[in-house]
């Protein structure tokens, strides 16, 4: 049984304070309203992984995870977080190829497969990111652009090692804009990756590979697009902001 996930993507928000409060207010709703068989993920700035995670140490269903990681073990990569920082922290977590960091910091198909790859070999779980612009979309060849994502980051892995990913399908349209996909929109994007993964794999690999959907998920959406038999989780940006908002979502199955 694939897992159902609600992982919240703080991006570049909340200073130590801020971060650690927020932090706290989800853990304790969550240990009394979120639901035991959703694993909630906080992916949180670096400057927050250490003390979040040990915030997090005693709950059952919430996780810490990194927003990045270097494909090199450590060296002179200014500014980079090495898997071995991240795992430092009690992190299991880590989002690879977030919309944003294609697109800010030029970041490659190969380069995310050696991040998968590293990430996998630390023992970190990677929320591996795809999606497509709008023009692509709009082209129609918004299937084609995604499974070609996952073809150069993820198929050269063996089964074994892909069954440890989770994927997030995120329409770069939906991210922030609050124009989130229609829930039949997220159905076709994700049985479309389902069934390129049975296809590269076998049905048994693709229906244990638990895929997200992010772009402007609210709790006034999520149990629409939660509802939906290919959907199984989310990765939430601006909703994971709030504590109240990001646990409704988690309880909207
Ligand atoms: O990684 C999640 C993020 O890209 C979605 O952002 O604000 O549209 O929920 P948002």
């Amino acid at each position: 049984m694939r897992k159902k996930i609600i992982a919240g993507n703080w991006k570049m928000n909340k200073n130590l304070e801020e971060g650690l409060a927020l932090a706290s207010e989800v853990v304790n709703i969550a240990k009394d309203e979120a639901p035991n068989d959703v694993t909630i993920v906080m992916c949180t700035p670096a400057i927050h992984l250490s003390q979040v995670s040990a915030m997090t140490a005693d709950s059952a269903n919430v996780f810490v995870g990194a927003q990045n990681m270097s494909e090199h073990e450590s060296g002179a990569y200014t500014g980079d977080l090495a898997a071995d920082m991240i795992t430092s922290t009690g992190a299991s977590y880590v989002i690879i190829g977030h919309s944003e960091r294609r697109e800010y910091h030029f970041e490659t198909n190969e380069q995310l497969a050696a991040r998968v790859k590293l990430a996998l070999a630390k023992g970190l779980t990677p929320l591996f990111c795809c999606g497509e612009s709008l023009e692509v979309r709009e082209a129609g060849n918004h299937v084609e652009f995604v499974t070609n994502q996952l073809k150069e980051s993820l198929y050269d892995f063996g089964a074994e090692d892909l069954k440890k990913v989770v994927i997030a399908y995120e329409p770069i349209w939906a991210i922030g804009t609050g124009v989130t996909a229609s829930a039949e929109q997220a159905q076709d994007m994700h049985k479309s990756i389902r069934a390129s993964l049975a296809s590269n794999y076998s049905d048994a690999v693709a229906a244990e590979i638990s895929i997200l959907y992010g772009g402007s998920m609210k709790p006034t959406n999520a149990q629409e697009l939660l509802g939906q038999p290919d959907v199984d989780g989310g990765l939430i940006g601006g909703a994971s902001l709030k504590s109240r908002d990001f646990i409704d979502i988690t309880k909207s199955y």
